[in-house]
């Protein structure tokens, strides 16, 4: 039976290859929706649209881009250049040749598609939850209509990437993200301190740039500045994966080696722990656990899925 994907991106080069790695592997891609993040709003848009542009032919479906919020609910947040480049795949600044995006709002395209795939539709969130809380306020009963929240985001034991202790995609709007946990939602988080257990290493790179496909230099392309700035200044040994790592877990949960399911909550609190996730671990709270955390991946499980994506053409 066809899976029925909405995919919310801020983006940026991991964004695109998780785009990617939902249509390598088949499975309806019907909406990209956008949300605030990691660079400028138009910019994130335009990549959409490129980077559809380059799997053109490829992919008999018009996917549409749907942009939505470009701000965080509440307070102020800042975007990150720094790390993934002007333009969000390095400094190169992309612009689509035709495709344009979408008139309607994200938080809308997201209703009404869960209105139309009721019961089937999974949103993964591969970026900060403002797009879904919008939905979500606008009209609660998408909790019952989407199967699955795959989210990209928060850290388990509070190693954090734009606070010590904060991941960005949660500390960007953690009044969106207190939102989408307490909602009811069926959800899968792939942590930031899990995930950067898992990088794409030396020897693994040197193998991706010795591929001859377009999109293993199309991958070379856009995920150099990411790489060299995880490992000068992010204490890796590679560049990490965050959201393609959650993208393979929606798709395939023989990536998952270990999980449990938790209660999760966001601290949204103006303090030092702004942005942080909330493990109940020892179910202290008797709070239902809806959130499954996972605690471990299989990297060579993970590795197949992302070889396989870049011998695609
Ligand atoms: C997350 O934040 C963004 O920088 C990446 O796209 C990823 O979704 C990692 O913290
Ligand atoms: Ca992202």
């Amino acid at each position: 039976m066809a899976r029925h994907f909405v995919i919310d991106c801020d983006t940026a080069e991991d964004d695109i290859m998780s785009l990617y790695m939902l249509l390598r592997n088949g499975v309806e891609v019907e909406g990209v929706t956008i949300v605030e993040g990691n660079i400028a709003y138009e910019q994130e848009v335009n990549n959409a649209l490129w980077a559809l542009e380059f799997v053109s032919g490829k992919v008999n479906k018009d996917i549409k881009v749907y942009p939505g919020s470009d701000r965080s609910l509440v307070k102020s947040f800042k975007t990150v250049e720094n790390v993934h480049g002007k333009g969000g795949i390095g400094d190169e600044i992309v612009r689509p040749k035709k495709l344009r995006p979408e008139p309607k709002r994200a938080p809308q395209a997201i209703l009404e598609l869960a209105d139309r795939y009721a019961g089937e539709l999974e949103f993964l969130a591969i970026s900060p939850l403002t797009n879904l809380a919008l939905a979500y306020l606008m009209d609660k009963s998408i909790v019952e209509k989407v199967k699955k929240v795959w989210v990209m985001g928060g850290t388990i034991y509070g190693r954090g990437n734009i606070t010590p202790v904060a991941e960005f995609n949660i500390w960007v709007d953690p009044d969106a993200a207190k939102l989408v946990f307490n909602a009811g939602f069926d959800i899968t988080m792939v942590a930031w301190d899990l995930i950067t257990n898992y990088v794409v290493e030396e020897d693994e790179w040197e193998r991706i740039k010795a591929m001859d496909t377009e999109m293993a230099k199309f991958y070379v392309r856009i995920y150099k500045h990411y790489r060299e700035f995880a490992m000068k200044h992010q204490k890796m040994r590679g560049n990490p994966h965050p959201d393609l790592i959650t993208t393979a877990v929606a798709l395939n949960r023989e990536v998952i080696k270990r999980s449990e399911r938790q209660y999760v909550d966001v601290e949204n609190c103006d303090c030092l722990t702004r942005g942080m996730t909330v493990i109940d671990y020892l179910d202290l709270w008797g709070k239902e656990p809806k959130a499954e955390v996972v605690y471990g991946i299989d990297k060579d499980k993970f590795m197949d899925m992302l070889f396989h994506l870049l011998s695609w053409f």
